[in-house]
């Protein structure tokens, strides 16, 4: 039998009960990024299928904070540059900012004004993807810049909390590793 991805990510995911608030299971993606062979596991899927010419983004672009981990590591196999999405009030150069709902209240990030150019093709890259909120807050941020986002890659996606079925009817591409219902 062929090996799965899928399977070997989902068994070295940590659930953590009523964190950070009563009634969320949280989906914690840190022993992935500790154990080394999962680590490389994981990492050579997203370089293996943005390596593809037709999928071969022009940058990576990395959501604060986990988004940064992987969006580095895969941007720097790919031999492009990486640029992060910040939460507000990080960024010390000219931004632009999108304000989003999150499940209580609200957030916003940054991107710096010449993070891409208009035409960019961007890869834009999160650990998980639950209501949807911070990815399609960076899409619009990339894209008053000009930019074109080509893909969003996750490891993890929440699909019952509807995220992912609202990105992908905004006309984002996904790609996501592991599904947890
Ligand atoms: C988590 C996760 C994603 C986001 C997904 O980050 O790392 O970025 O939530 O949720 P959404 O699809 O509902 O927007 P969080 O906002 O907890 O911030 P952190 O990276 O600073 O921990
Ligand atoms: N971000 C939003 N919801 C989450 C969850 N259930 N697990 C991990 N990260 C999250």
């Amino acid at each position: 039998t062929s090996f799965s991805v899928n399977a070997y990510l989902t068994a070295h995911m940590r659930t953590v009960p009523d964190w950070p608030a009563p009634g969320v299971q949280f989906r914690d993606i840190t022993p992935l990024l500790q154990n080394p062979q999962v680590f490389r596991v994981m990492i050579d899927a997203f370089v293996h299928r943005y390596m593809a010419p037709e999928l071969r983004p022009d940058v990576v672009a990395g959501l604060d904070a986990r988004g940064f981990i992987l969006g580095a590591v895969v941007a720097y196999e790919l031999n492009i540059g990486f640029v992060p999405i910040r939460k507000k009030g990080k960024l010390p150069f000219t931004t632009v900012e999108e304000t989003y709902e999150l499940e209580y209240g609200s957030a916003t990030v940054e991107l710096h004004t010449d993070a891409v150019k208009p035409g960019d093709r961007v890869l834009l890259i999160d650990d998980l993807i639950a209501t949807g909120g911070t990815m399609m807050a960076g899409k619009k941020l990339l894209e008053k810049l000009g930019a074109t986002v080509v893909e969003g890659a996750a490891i993890v996606d929440l699909p019952e909390l509807g995220g992912s079925d609202k990105l992908r009817a905004s006309g984002l591409s996904l790609f996501t590793l592991v599904d947890f219902a």
